[in-house]
């Protein structure tokens, strides 16, 4: 049977020119020796044709070897499957054929999570967050019983904060008979730092474009590869490696599974992603344990930063320290006239992209602000500076000018709704003058 390969030469057809920024992408992304070696042997094979029977495409077999190693290794767990795409598919994958009908999640979830435990069929149960902002262990344990299928929790949470009861949680989940699924939308807090197998986690997706650089929505495909714990590798999907006496081989097939494996079928057509798994392998590659490990070290010493910086005029959603994203609540505008979305808007207007609005749920008028490991001192000061001032401004009574904005852009303040509802898709020409006089 013939099989499709959905990157590189697809994409070469269309004529975007994607193979060959992938190429370039790895090639000098990667510095160090090692990995030069077997970067390079990766971005080759994206030339190879895109009509080609799966098992002479070895590129595929060797980009799933490599990065399942990697992941493998920083999430702790025992096996990895790459082809999934983004959070909602990755969560299904727990979530099919379990007779128990409940699945807990967090009031501060992402809405992937209850949407994906809804769409699978699952009644969700909203547990409540304590004064901290983290799980509420006892609100959890309460809602425990045999009915449970799951649990599905984010850490560090949307808050950005640690779950500190993690280890609990984990175990209770279990002394029901049921399973720990984890978001792993935040990886990038503790990757090389905290392996989520030795949490008790079960499933944890790992959004590549989230940890590991790869582009996402409107720069490109999303690709959350799937980690699984011995209890449930049986199960993974399709197409999975395997390593055995032979080397490493690769199951297509659900009759090729060996011993108790009984893989659920396909998530995804062809083998997911692999533009993003080569981007992600580039990224491992070229940074190493010890590089990981410090980006996860910069991004939490950034989000602290700014909650240091903004602390004493913004208004922290929680004490302490936060993990990769630090959460303010609309508090210190009170008063103001300004709103969450006329500060965000005024943003625009001083040149920055505004942060996350109104998410995570769990806190009024969210501002949740994530620097990321890559801005450097220089960049946050300036930041800091204008989200101060402006928050100055608001107190001191601009409401007027907040509401107006942003002044500066093609495009002033949009209707939101109309936007929603009739969203403008494609761009059309401005009509000639005389004809948009008349
Ligand atoms: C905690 C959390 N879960 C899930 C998602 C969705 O992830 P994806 O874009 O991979 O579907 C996000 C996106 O920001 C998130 O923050």
């Amino acid at each position: 049977m013939v099989r499709l390969v959905d990157i590189g030469s697809a994409c070469r057809r269309r004529g975007y020119g994607q193979p060959e920024r992938e190429r370039s992408h790895a090639e000098t992304r990667t510095s160090r020796v090692v990995a030069e070696q077997d970067v390079g042997e990766v971005a080759g094979g994206l030339h190879e044709d895109v009509v080609q029977p799966l098992r002479q495409v070895e590129v595929v077999r060797l980009v799933a070897r490599l990065d399942v190693q990697g992941q493998r290794s920083r999430a702790g767990v025992g096996d990895a499957q790459p082809p999934p795409a983004a959070t909602r598919q990755c969560e299904e994958h727990e979530a099919k054929g379990d007779p128990r009908r409940r699945i807990l999640v967090p009031e501060s979830a992402h809405g992937t999570n209850p949407a994906t435990a809804a769409a699978c069929g699952y009644e969700v149960e909203a547990i409540s967050a304590d004064a901290d902002g983290r799980v509420d262990l006892d609100h959890f344990r309460a809602q425990l019983g045999p009915d449970v299928a799951g649990t599905m929790i984010t850490n560090p949470n949307t808050c950005g904060l640690f779950e500190r009861d993690i280890v609990a949680i984990a175990e209770a989940i279990h002394e029901v008979g049921g399973y720990f699924y984890c978001d792993g939308a935040n990886f990038n807090a503790i990757v090389g730092r905290v392996r989520p197998g030795d949490l008790g986690i079960d499933c944890m997706h790992i959004n590549l474009h989230k940890t590991f650089s790869t582009p996402h929505g409107g720069g490109g495909p999303g690709s959350g590869p799937v980690t699984l714990s011995a209890a449930l590798a049986p199960f993974a999907p399709l197409p999975y490696v395997v390593h055995g006496k032979d080397g490493f081989g690769l199951v297509e097939h659900q009759g090729d599974a060996r011993g108790h494996g009984q893989p659920l079928g396909r998530l995804k057509g062809f083998h997911g992603q692999m533009g993003m798994f080569i981007r992600a392998l580039a990224y491992m590659m070229s940074h190493g344990a010890d590089g990981l490990r410090q980006a996860s070290g910069d991004a939490v010493l950034n989000a602290n930063y700014l909650m240091a910086s903004l602390g004493d005029l913004l208004t922290p959603a929680f004490p302490g320290p936060c993990m990769h994203e630090v959460l303010f609540d609309d508090r210190f505008l009170k008063d103001t006239g300004v709103s969450t979305l006329d500060f965000a808007k005024a943003m625009i207007d001083e040149g920055y992209h505004p942060m996350t609005m109104y998410f995570p749920l769990v806190v009024h008028g969210a501002l949740l602000m994530e620097p990321t490991e890559s801005e450097s001192r220089e960049s946050l000061d300036q930041f800091i500076a204008v989200v101060r001032g402006l928050a100055e401004r608001a107190k001191a009574g601009d409401a007027a000018a907040f509401q107006a904005a942003p002044m500066l852009t093609p495009r002033r303040r949009l209707d939101e709704t109309a936007a929603a509802r009739r969203p403008v898709l494609r761009w059309r020409p401005e009509e000639p003058r005389e004809q948009a006089a008349e």
